[in-house]
């Protein structure tokens, strides 16, 4: 097992991505915290990894709120008397272009989706630095590495998520403590499968964007955040990693010849 007897803790882990890794983690030996601020859908997650045999506790945490940052660190460390792996991972998106996107948009996208990820960085950094070891994931995204119409709030938390895990990866990288980010395409979780219902045409042109012709699966973005997390990784820190059927290799300029992915 690539995580045995490793504690981590993982934000927004009671749906999508959060929940594959929390599921991965806990097959490959590690004791979880399952934190999310939807208290179904972290008790699911954490119920379902007990009847399969792992270890894992619920903690409610609304990553918005430091204090509930504080408490979550502090009950992680608590219970199992170490923290050895942190992957933020929660969100929340406001949605309009640059010019129409309101205050309380942006500053609910920039507190959860940024300044959460730096706050649980540095709460879990104080339990990681005298066990001299640690790792840390951050799920950015490709909107970390290229802007995207109408994501411009969650674009800018993206890019400064994968700018704190550079300075993270280097500033800690004589201590023990890696610091690494994946960027995720398109991924088969709630949030764009809802698009299935509420607009086919949408989804389909992203499918269609897609090098690969589909979305990614979330267990696909957890096996990059598994190697990220694990000693596999020792000399990695510091690095984003794309898991995205290719989107972001393509420049977006239509074809010249006339021949497209599909051949
Ligand atoms: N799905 C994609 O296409 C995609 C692509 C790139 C990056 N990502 C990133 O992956 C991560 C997970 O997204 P997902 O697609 O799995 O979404 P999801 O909606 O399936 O899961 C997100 C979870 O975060 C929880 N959450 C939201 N706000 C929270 C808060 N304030 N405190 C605690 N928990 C909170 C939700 O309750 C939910 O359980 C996000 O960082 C997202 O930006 C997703």
């Amino acid at each position: 097992m690539r995580l045995e007897n490793k504690v981590a803790l993982i934000t927004g882990a009671g749906s999508g991505i959060g929940e594959a890794t929390a599921k991965t983690f806990a097959r490959e030996g590690a004791r979880v915290v399952v934190a999310d601020l939807n208290d179904d859908g972290g008790r699911r997650v954490a119920s379902q990894i007990r009847s399969a045999g792992g270890e894992a506790e619920f903690f409610h945490a609304d990553v918005g709120a430091p204090r509930e940052i504080e408490a979550m660190i502090k009950f992680a460390a608590d219970r199992y008397g170490r923290l050895d792996i942190l992957h933020n991972n929660a969100i929340f998106t406001t949605v309009g272009r640059v010019g129409e996107i309101t205050l309380e948009g942006w500053q609910k996208t920039v507190d959860v989706g940024l300044t959460a990820y730096w706050y649980a960085t540095k709460c879990a950094i104080e339990v990681m630095l005298p066990q001299k070891r640690g790792a840390i994931v951050n799920t950015a995204s490709v909107s970390g590495l290229a802007g995207d119409y109408t994501l411009g709030a969650y674009n800018a938390v993206k890019h400064g998520v994968v700018a704190l895990t550079k300075a993270t990866g280097i500033e800690y990288a004589r201590k023990g403590i890696r610091c690494n980010a994946v960027c995720p395409g398109p991924i088969g979780t709630p949030p764009l499968l809802r698009l299935e219902d509420s607009r086919p045409d949408v989804l389909a042109r992203i499918r269609e964007a897609i090098p690969m012709g589909r979305l990614g699966e979330p267990q696909e973005i957890a096996n990059v955040v598994l190697f990220l997390a694990s000693d596999e990784a020792s000399f990695v820190t510091g690095a984003f990693f794309v898991a995205d059927g290719g989107l972001w290799a393509h420049s977006g300029m239509p074809s010249l010849s006339g021949q497209g992915p599909e051949w």
